[in-house]
């Protein structure tokens, strides 16, 4: 069953696309709020604080609705910090992530309040050291060498990767800077993690690795796959597994993105026409990999949904209308028979989303719309202009 054919979805989207235009992102708060409880679920009885991973989504309208169902949030840039701040989120429940922090951000973000921090290297600690910050709390990445199993763009925790120190570096790490306040150690080996085990690799080698130097607290970052093509992370094996591994901490710091806000949000694009080739079709439509990059970028598949039809008719790439052959939002699809005009709905579009879009061949930005849980539909970003894109020439 899936939750996109329910009727008040899809006329969510086609009032909201009739109203603001296409392309347009729509997130439902339902949703949102649906997928942070059940986050917080996995972890009942565990001291958790959980985060927000604001790569995955920046507008500040949601993370005030995450902040509500009391979650922090991860940052990695002044932006996301600014976005969080924007949303209300206290600076004491915010966890800077990053494996390029400049000593002028490092300011920035003392300044700001900012106190956890996740450590990515020996370099980034001297600069920490050569600042002297008070009450900072650090953990340290570590990379377990570990096989996330997802594709090679988000995994992150093997030895070959820019992330975070091998394991079997701590040692002269802690020896190093044993006069930092370091609370914990920090993993995170990827995104899109569909199954459990690489969790459980990673974390058995890094709770080992805590209980050796006697942290009470660590941070297990986030990665929790979702079901784009039929798999999702089943949560339920990840509580039993994974969960009892992590008794005894005072406190334990997730940094969940793509399986809270991927499902709440939709990429709602309108055919322009449907070119009949020699031996292969196109639906283009009026977005592409500017407003949604992940099928050019991972080979990403995302279900598509098309208003008041259903069926499948012919099958047909779905293309944006930019210059680059790469720029496919689906390829072979099985699809009704489409007509300039319709409304195609992509599914879980909420995570790296908006948040990859760009200006290529200087096309502007897509809309945000929030669906509140009374039906209500509010912008929550403005459609940018041509101006916003040449805002910044000088000439
Ligand atoms: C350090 C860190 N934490 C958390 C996340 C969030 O990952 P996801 O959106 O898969 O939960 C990422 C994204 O890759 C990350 O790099």
């Amino acid at each position: 069953m899936c939750a996109i054919k329910t009727s008040s979805t899809m006329e969510a989207l086609k009032k909201a696309a009739e109203i603001h235009g296409t392309p347009l992102y729509v997130y439902f708060e339902e949703t949102i709020r649906e997928r942070a409880r059940r986050v917080k679920e996995v972890f009942h009885g565990i001291n958790l604080l959980p985060t927000f991973a604001v790569k995955a989504n920046n507008n500040p309208n949601l993370l005030a609705i995450l902040k509500e169902e009391g979650f922090g949030m991860d940052v990695v840039t002044k932006g996301e910090l600014f976005a969080a701040r924007l949303a209300g989120v206290d600076p004491f429940l915010i966890v800077w992530n990053g494996n390029g922090k400049s000593k002028e951000e490092m300011l920035h973000f003392l300044k700001e309040g900012v106190r956890t921090i996740n450590v990515d290297s020996f370099e980034e600690m001297e600069m920490w050291e050569s600042l002297s910050p008070e009450d900072v709390n650090f953990f340290v990445r570590v990379n377990p060498e570990v096989d996330a199993r997802t594709h090679p763009h988000i995994s992150t925790g093997l030895k070959k990767h820019k992330f975070g120190i091998p394991l079997n570096m701590l040692d002269s790490f802690m020896k190093r800077f044993k006069g930092m306040n370091i609370k914990g150690l920090h993993v995170h080996i990827g995104s899109q993690i569909t199954k459990v085990d690489p969790f459980l690799e990673a974390y058995e080698k890094v709770v080992e690795a805590s209980r050796r130097y006697g942290f009470e607290e660590i941070n297990i970052g986030g990665g929790w796959g979702i079901d784009y093509q039929g798999e999702e992370l089943n949560v339920q094996e990840y509580r039993e597994k994974v969960v009892p591994l992590l008794d005894g901490f005072k406190r334990v710091f997730v940094e969940i993105g793509r399986y809270i806000i991927a499902p709440a949000g939709f990429l709602v694009l309108k055919v322009i026409l449907v070119k009949r080739g020699e031996n292969k079709v196109f639906v283009v439509v009026d977005g592409g990999m500017n407003t949604l990059i992940r099928p050019a970028l991972y080979s990403a598949h995302h279900r598509i949904f098309v208003y008041g039809k259903e069926g499948s008719d012919f099958k047909a790439d779905v293309v944006g209308p930019l210059c680059e052959s790469g720029d496919v939002i689906a390829y072979d699809r099985n699809l009704p028979a489409v007509e300039p005009g319709d409304f195609l709905f992509v599914e879980n579009a909420g995570a790296y989303g908006y948040t990859m879009a760009n200006n290529y061949n200087s096309t502007s930005k897509p809309a945000e719309v929030l669906v509140k849980k009374d039906g209500e539909l509010v912008l929550i970003r403005r459609r940018e202009n041509i101006m916003d894109i040449f805002k910044d020439v000088v000439m």
